[in-house]
C-alpha cells in the first residue's frame, strides 16, 4: 500500500504529544472522553489510526464503558502496529491489532458497533474515503466517534506547520488542499451519519519556557512521510522558536490556547 503522508514510524512524537497535553490546565483526557462514549458492550469495536493501541489498551483494562468484547485496532505504521502488538502482549491483553489502511478496511460491512478515530481523520489523505469505509463497516445505528482538534487550536504553529506539509504534498503528489477538518468543518464530511454530540474542550499552556511546547512541535518532524529536509526543518522551527523567545521577552511567559473536541455520529 501507499504510505500516507502523516505517519508515525515509532510512538515517541506520540508520547511527546501526551506529554504537552499533560502540561496544559485544565488537563483534558480526549482518548477518556471517547473512551466514555462508547455504549455498545455486545459488538466489536474498531481503532481506526490506533497508533501504538494505547486507547485498546487502556480500554481492553478498564471498566469505564463496561466490559468489551472484541477489540480490533487498523493503522498504516508497522512500527506503531508491532509497538501495540507487543505492549498489548505484556500487559495480557487479547486485541488484535494489524497494518492497514483507513481508505479500504479489510473487514465486512456492519462487523462493527463502534469504530473510533482519534486525532486520526484529519491526517488521512482521502478522508471522505476513509469515513465511507467506516460508514461500511458500522452496523445499523453503530457509533463513529471521532477526536479531532477545533479551529482555536494550535493558532501559532498551524500556519508554518501547513506551508511544510504543502512542500511535502507537492513533493509526494498528495493532494492536500481539501484537507481542513475540523471539528468546526465536520458537518461538510459526516453525511449520511448522523451527527449526535460535538463537545468543545479547551484549555491552556502556560510556561515561563516554552520547553514542551518547542519539544512537542519539534517532534512533528517525524510525522511527515517523506520527512521534510533539514534545512525546511530548521527554518521553521527557528520561526517558532523566535516567536516563543519574542513572547517570553515582552510578557515573561508565552500563553497558548489549546481546543480539541469529541464527535460522535450515528449511521
Ligand atoms: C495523530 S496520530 C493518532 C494516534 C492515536 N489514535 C492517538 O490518539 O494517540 C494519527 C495516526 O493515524 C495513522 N494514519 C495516518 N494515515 C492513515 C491511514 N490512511 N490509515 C490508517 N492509519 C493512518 C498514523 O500512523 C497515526 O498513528
Amino acid at each position: 500500500m501507499d504510505l500516507p503522508l502523516r505517519m508515525y514510524q515509532n510512538d515517541s512524537a506520540l508520547k511527546k504529544r501526551k506529554a504537552f497535553n499533560l502540561s496544559l490546565t485544565p488537563k483534558v483526557d480526549i482518548h477518556l472522553e471517547a473512551m466514555k462514549r462508547i455504549i455498545d458492550k455486545q459488538n466489536p469495536v474498531l481503532d481506526v489510526g490506533c497508533g501504538n493501541a494505547d486507547l485498546l489498551i487502556r480500554l481492553a483494562m478498564s471498566t469505564i464503558s463496561g466490559k468489551h468484547g472484541v477489540l480490533v485496532g487498523i493503522d498504516s505504521s508497522p512500527g506503531l502496529i508491532q509497538i501495540g502488538a507487543q505492549e498489548a502482549k505484556r500487559k495480557g491483553m487479547a486485541l488484535q491489532l494489524l497494518q492497514g489502511n483507513a481508505e479500504e478496511l479489510p473487514f465486512r460491512d456492519g462487523q462493527f458497533g463502534t469504530i473510533i478515530m482519534s486525532h486520526t481523520l484529519h491526517v488521512i489523505d482521502h478522508p471522505r474515503r476513509a469515513l465511507a469505509e467506516a460508514y461500511r463497516c458500522l452496523r445499523p445505528h453503530g457509533r463513529l466517534i471521532l477526536t479531532l482538534h477545533t479551529l482555536k487550536d494550535r493558532p501559532r504553529t498551524i500556519a508554518f506547520l501547513q506551508d511544510i506539509e504543502m512542500r511535502i504534498a507537492k513533493r509526494s503528489n498528495v493532494d492536500r488542499r481539501h484537507q481542513k477538518i475540523n471539528a468546526d468543518t465536520i458537518q461538510k464530511f459526516l453525511p449520511p451519519f448522523i451527527i449526535k454530540e460535538v463537545q468543545r474542550f479547551e484549555s491552556k499552556y502556560h510556561s515561563s519556557s516554552g520547553m514542551e511546547y518547542l519539544d512537542y512541535v519539534n517532534s512533528l518532524r517525524d510525522y511527515f512521510t517523506p520527512p521534510p529536509t533539514p534545512e525546511e526543518w530548521n527554518a521553521m522551527m527557528s520561526m517558532v522558536s523566535d516567536r516563543v523567545k519574542k513572547d517570553i521577552r515582552q510578557y515573561g511567559f508565552i500563553e497558548e490556547q489549546r481546543c480539541n473536541a469529541v464527535v460522535v455520529a450515528e449511521k
